[in-house]
């Protein structure tokens, strides 16, 4: 029988909190998706970031979040879209565009584009 972790997202922009029964080795996003509560989402494929959460509590699934530099997974963020269920956790969603502009706000949008983007060393 598989096992189901508690996965408790804090959607603060839907001003929700859900918690659902995740199977172990789902994905968290297509999960909460089959339970009748989609999140947001672009790319689904751990790149575009519009998935990103910040961790309050446990730990999350990096294995697939190539859009994600090491820092900031070092820095508590993850990719629900690419985050398999690997015990419970407990997440709130970003702010607007927040993990792409703390990533990639440096190098972008002052008219030049710097050498040595965060994802390039990994
Ligand atoms: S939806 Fe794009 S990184 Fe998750």
């Amino acid at each position: 029988m598989t096992r189901s972790f508690p996965i408790t997202v804090h959607w603060r922009q839907a001003g929700r909190v859900i918690t659902h029964a995740v199977p172990e080795g789902e994905y968290i996003l297509r999960s909460f998706e089959q339970q009748g509560d989609p999140l947001p989402f672009s790319c689904r494929n751990g790149c575009c970031t519009a998935c990103a959460v910040r961790v309050l509590s446990g730990s999350i699934d990096h294995h697939e979040a190539l859009g994600l530099s090491k820092d900031l997974r070092s820095r508590g963020y993850g990719l629900l879209c690419v985050a398999r269920a690997t015990g419970p956790l407990e997440v709130e969603t970003q702010d607007e565009d927040e993990v792409y502009d703390l990533q990639f706000g440096q190098f972008f949008g002052r008219g030049t584009v710097r050498a040595g983007l965060p994802l390039d060393d990994e």
